[in-house]
């Protein structure tokens, strides 16, 4: 499964914790946009997509959540974002789900482009069929 963890150089003092993350330092693009996910219902299902290019970083700034990850190849893997000090680095060609919101869950995305819709795959068999012909 082509997912990486980033560990950021948090810094916590009696003040609180400080989580630094430099484009092209900590996070292995440039920054063109960040976006952020709350006010989760719990039951809810975000994501459910795979993108053709885009490279992004997820943080969970605050709280939790599960991610389901699937590239067509291996088998489904499953992590726990819960760690604001750790990002997960999600490549292309990886569908993915989330899942098991806290109520408090607060997740921070740093992507490599801008959006573009055309960039998503949003069909299951199509990301299937797509992932067998790329990684054939
Ligand atoms: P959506 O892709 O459904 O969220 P997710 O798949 O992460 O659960 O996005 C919800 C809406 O927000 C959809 O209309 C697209 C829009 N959107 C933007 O305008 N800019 C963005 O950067 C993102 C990520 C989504």
């Amino acid at each position: 499964m082509n997912v990486t963890w980033i560990n950021f150089s948090a810094r916590g003092d009696v003040r609180g914790l400080l989580v630094p993350m430099e484009a092209a330092k900590d996070v292995p693009f440039a920054i063109q946009r960040v976006y952020a996910l709350l006010h989760m219902q719990a039951g809810v299902v975000r994501g459910a997509h795979a993108h053709r290019t885009l490279r992004q970083v997820i943080v969970a700034l605050g709280g939790s959540c599960r991610i389901t990850l699937d590239d067509g190849r291996d088998s489904e893997t499953v992590v726990d974002l819960n760690d604001p000090a750790r990002g997960l680095l999600l490549e292309p060609m990886v569908w993915h789900e989330m899942t098991g919101f806290s109520s408090d869950c607060v997740l921070l995305v740093l992507a490599a482009e801008h959006y573009d819709e055309g960039d998503y795959i949003r069909d299951r068999l199509e990301f299937v069929k797509l992932a067998k012909e790329t990684f054939r």
